[in-house]
């Protein structure tokens, strides 16, 4: 029998290769939550494009904040979204209860989803709609909350024209729907093998940059908004396609494009808006608003496999190879004999 005080996990010792590096445990000590916080047993994290910069710590800006030469022993444990249940709670926590089923964003806790069990500070918590499952409710948190949080700077209006590039990937996926059930046209840029699931997720036009260089394709089309997860181009570069007063958020990308637009800040060219997104409304506000839309079948996370946890390095590989398509979850309660 399992020792109760253990737990299954998916390490990383050191940076480098996910598939190298990262080990699959089964003798982590579970942790004890203090008095904001609460024990929740992880039914489901999502993989996403944090994980496989952390690991490489492409970034040094990542060592500074993970470890300078190998991870710490405290941050050992990606996963940066999850949905689970309450099993713990810290004698302050009284808007929770154990058994609640709860999804959060834990980036600010260094992660800790890829495991059975992890600690939440409680205003990080937010309730999951019923109708929700636990598969869909953890691509929430981070995919699905930038999205949301993009578009609510993009400020889209019923009939706008809204340009989604990186639309193939898990903030895509939910931005291009966003952006739909919000009444938009849209267009979105991808590569070629992704193009089937990007119409069917409702872009209404797609434009393939491995077959054409997309911004000259679409000159001529003025759009009011360009939402931006995959800044490889240089955003000035979309100024030729916004309309007069159009803007541009920047979400992920080139990490270069990033900084220089959250630190020269929101820049104007004439009465045009180039941004990076910064949160203007709270993480936890934009979770409850994406998992209502959800709940209410306005939009529906678009995952393209459930894993379980020894299948995370490999998941984290996928995506560096950018044959991911969507979102990929990892489900707990899944055994690696199952695989579908
Ligand atoms: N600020 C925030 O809060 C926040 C939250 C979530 C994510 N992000 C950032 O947003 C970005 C997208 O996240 P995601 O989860 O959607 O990632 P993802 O699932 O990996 O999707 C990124 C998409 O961009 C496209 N792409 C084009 N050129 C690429 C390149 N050189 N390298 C990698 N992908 C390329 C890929 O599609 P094709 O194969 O079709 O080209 C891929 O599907 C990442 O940079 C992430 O760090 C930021």
């Amino acid at each position: 029998m399992q020792n109760l005080k253990l737990m299954r996990a998916i390490i990383f010792r050191d940076y480098g290769d996910p598939q190298e590096v990262m080990e699959f445990v089964e003798d982590f000590e579970i942790p004890t939550p203090n008095k904001n916080e609460v024990l929740v047993k992880v039914e489901c994290a999502s993989v996403n494009a944090a994980d496989r910069y952390i690991v490489r710590a492409n970034y040094f800006i990542i060592r500074m904040v993970f470890g300078l030469f190998r991870p710490s022993k405290k941050k050992r444990i990606l996963g940066m979204d999850i949905a689970g249940t309450i099993k713990g709670i810290g004698k302050n926590v009284k808007s929770f209860q154990i058994g609640d089923a709860v999804v959060a964003d834990i980036r600010k806790s260094f992660g800790g989803g890829y495991a059975e069990y992890v600690i939440v500070n409680a205003k990080h918590l937010v309730k999951k709609p019923q109708e929700v499952s636990f598969e869909q409710a953890c691509t929430v948190p981070i995919s699905g909350q930038a999205a949301m949080m993009g578009m609510i700077l993009c400020d889209i209006k019923r009939g706008d024209k809204v340009l989604v590039n990186g639309a193939s990937g898990g903030v895509g996926s939910f931005g291009i729907q966003i952006a739909k059930a919000q009444g938009a046209y849209v267009a979105a840029i991808c590569s070629t093998k992704k193009i089937e699931a990007v119409k069917s997720w409702g872009a209404d036009e797609v434009v393939d940059y491995k077959k054409k260089d997309s911004i000259k394709a679409l000159i001529g089309k003025e759009f009011d908004a360009v939402f931006d997860t995959a800044s490889f181009e240089c955003p000035g570069r979309y100024k030729q396609i916004l309309n007069k007063d159009g803007k541009y958020v920047l979400v992920g990308g080139d990490f270069y494009n990033m900084l220089r637009l959250k630190f020269l800040g929101r820049f104007s060219r004439g009465s045009q808006k180039f941004m990076a997104v910064t949160q203007k409304v709270t993480v936890t506000t934009n979770i409850k608003t994406v998992l209502k839309m959800i709940a209410d079948k306005k939009i529906t996370p678009a995952i393209q496999k459930v894993i379980p946890l020894q299948d995370v390095p490999g998941a984290i590989h996928s995506l560096e190879q950018r044959t991911v398509i969507g979102k990929i979850v990892v489900n707990l309660n899944k055994e690696v004999s199952d695989h579908s």
